[in-house]
């Protein structure tokens, strides 16, 4: 079973910050990162959950109302005083691309444009990730599949994640996509861990990441493991995780 840390360790650290990216990286054995991301007023690419800055900062409003250096006045909610700031993308790239590129950490990039469509966020991403030179360890997902769709045409060799809470909607969508690229494109599924609802007979040979929500920072570690034999078996391949650190 291949591990992510989703929104980096986001069960011990504030989700989606550059400590949570840093913890993720520095784990042994771990696969990747999932992170979110949305535009500014200015159409900078930030990485953050929500649209709004509400649960994760003492600020109030939409990421798309505020310009960059607005945004980055605001400080995430910690426990530990640990002056953290919503990153923008080209941030986390500084601290996480040198691992990338040698081939040791994955990134999955999730653009969170199914509530507002931010336009021309898939330009801005695929560019960013060439300017960084770390294409071969991006896995682009999104709710919404005209955007993932938008990114394949910009960046044909991209792996793709269809994403959706259901695993059969996973498929549904990707068996779409088939149809307009080629053979060759990476299509992975990206299922909610709770709408596994296929088998794995008929998931057979594909990729298949499920997310677990799971507690968030500063939720502490609670007693149930998950069985990942048991998800093996079913036929997932990847899972995404708040606390990675736990099974590695
Ligand atoms: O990409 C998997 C997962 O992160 C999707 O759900 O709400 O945590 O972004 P969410
Ligand atoms: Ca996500």
């Amino acid at each position: 079973m291949k591990i992510w840390a989703h929104r980096g360790c986001s069960q011990c650290y504030p989700e989606n910050t550059l400590t949570a990216f840093e913890k993720a990286m520095n784990i042994q054995g771990l696969e990747g990162i999932e992170l979110d991301i949305q535009l500014t007023k200015d159409g900078q690419i930030v990485v953050i959950h929500d649209e709004k800055v509400d649960r994760t900062t003492e600020g109030t409003g939409y990421v798309r109302e505020y310009s960059l250096s607005e945004l980055k006045r605001l400080h995430i909610r910690t426990e530990d005083n640990l002056k953290e700031h919503i990153p923008t993308m080209e941030e986390v790239f500084d601290l996480l691309a040198p691992k990338m590129r040698l081939g040791k950490l994955r990134l999955n990039i999730e653009l969170k444009n199914g509530v507002f469509y931010y336009v021309g966020m898939e330009e801005k991403i695929v560019d960013m990730v060439a300017k960084f030179g770390v294409e071969d360890a991006i896995v682009y997902s999104s709710f919404y599949p005209l955007s993932l769709t938008k990114v394949h045409v910009l960046s044909p060799k991209a792996e793709i994640g269809v994403l959706n809470g259901k695993l059969s909607n996973c498929l549904y969508m990707a068996m779409g996509m088939e149809q307009i690229t080629d053979h060759e494109t990476k299509l992975a599924l990206h299922p909610g861990g709770i709408g596994l609802d296929l088998s794995r007979e008929e998931i057979s040979g594909r990729t298949v990441r499920a997310y677990f929500g799971g507690h968030l920072y500063p939720s502490k570690p609670t007693g149930g493991r998950m069985d990942l034999e048991k998800l093996e078996a079913a036929g997932v391949t990847d899972v995404f995780l708040n606390e990675p650190e736990r099974y590695l």
